[in-house]
């Protein structure tokens, strides 16, 4: 007999492309179990509220192509609340919700902590465009967004080639720089800037100039969001006037923002969250919760949300006292490991588009 009789499902935080393949593979792997599937409307919000919708295999049938989430997000500070919480934990009592995925960042993942503990277990999946949990090699939505980023960078060198101008690009990520990597990568930027590297300026603009001189008529810079000048303004907008002024080459500035949260999921978004799916459902019908499902060199393994959450603070060296007095020494070996492995990884990335001309 299974385990749980209903489970229940939310996206919540950033939308990502393949949150709805994720829906869909808990959706159908639940049922082959006999389990019941409800769709939380809204994410946390629509757990305060109750807003809930019965998901079927027929009614998940095609949503897998689609991009955002067809049971919508949120950003909501009253479930941080005890109150919220209480009312979040009662709708799942009234409505019979035994267990909950939730589908989303590291802020979704504390919810996911905090339901746990309230007694209903939960299972964090990462769905986000930024790639910013240092546990996962991989959270879904980043393929999809880097693909839709070269895309359109495609289109403006176009344009940029005909007029003879530049273009510097701003592209999402938050505070990780992986998205602007690929994507200059990929483009054939000629200068990328990303938060976790020092940017040589005065060098990116001595080669526009060079460059130009020699006769290169377009040209792509790209930035990530996370680059801010001392007084906290966007620092891409800045770049943007100073080349032109410095180097006289016309300079037009475009911010990506959402554009590249939206869209059809990539195969590979739509096959790892179905993966990740289908294993947290095995899961959560096996007893395990309070995890998120991680990509770790090419498997899908669950890591503990709390060992998840500390080694992103590790990573981004913002440990607080305190911070590792509960993990064994084991442990905190594994998390300097992985630091060390998303350190080498964007090393890895920055040195292939140095080396290509970026
Ligand atoms: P993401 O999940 O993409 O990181 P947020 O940080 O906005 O996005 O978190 C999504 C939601 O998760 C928040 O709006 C809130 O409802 C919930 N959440 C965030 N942080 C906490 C926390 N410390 N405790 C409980 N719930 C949280
Ligand atoms: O975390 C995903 C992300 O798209 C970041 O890249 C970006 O900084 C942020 O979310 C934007 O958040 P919002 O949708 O609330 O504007």
């Amino acid at each position: 007999m299974a385990a749980f009789r209903k489970i229940g499902i939310l996206t919540s935080g950033g939308d990502a492309p393949g949150m709805n393949s994720c829906i869909k593979a808990v959706v159908n792997k639940a049922y082959s179990m006999g389990i019941e599937v409800v769709g939380v409307v809204g994410g946390y919000a629509g757990l305060i509220k109750g807003d809930l919708v019965p998901l079927t295999q027929q009614s998940v049938g095609s949503v897998m192509s689609k991009g955002g989430t067809f049971l919508y997000s949120s950003r909501c500070p009253e479930f941080k609340t005890e109150e919220g919480m209480q009312q979040a934990v009662k709708t799942c009592h009234e409505n019979d919700i035994d267990a909950l995925v939730c589908i989303g960042g590291d802020g979704t993942f504390r919810g996911a902590t905090d339901m746990t503990f309230h007694g209903i277990p939960s299972i964090g999946l990462p769905g986000t465009i930024d790639n910013d949990i240092t546990a996962t090699d991989y959270t879904i939505g980043l393929d999809t967004s880097i693909n839709t980023t070269v895309e359109i960078i495609d289109k403006l060198r176009d344009t940029c080639e005909s007029h003879e101008r530049l273009n510097v690009v701003e592209v999402m990520g938050r505070d990780c720089g992986q998205i602007a990597l690929y994507a200059a990568v990929a483009s054939g930027a000629v200068a990328v800037a990303i938060p976790e590297m020092p940017f040589d300026e005065a060098a990116a603009i001595e080669k526009i100039r060079t460059l130009r001189a020699a006769g290169k008529r377009g040209m792509i810079v790209v930035v990530s969001e996370g680059m801010f000048n001392p007084d906290g303004t966007p620092y891409s907008e800045t770049l943007a006037k100073k080349i032109e002024a410095e180097t006289g080459v016309e300079t037009k500035f475009m911010r990506l923002a959402h554009v590249v949260r939206g869209g059809n999921p990539t195969v590979r978004d739509r096959t790892t969250a179905a993966e990740m799916g289908v294993k947290a459902v095995e899961l959560l019908v096996a007893g395990k919760s309070n995890v998120v499902m991680c990509q770790l060199d090419d498997e899908i393994v669950p890591v503990d949300i709390a060992f998840a959450l500390i080694a992103d603070r590790m990573y981004k060296n913002k440990l607080k006292d305190g911070d590792l007095d509960k993990f064994t020494a084991e442990q905190i070996e594994k998390m300097k490991a992985l630091s060390k492995k998303r350190q080498n990884e964007i090393n890895n990335l920055y040195k292939v588009a140095s080396d290509v001309g970026c």
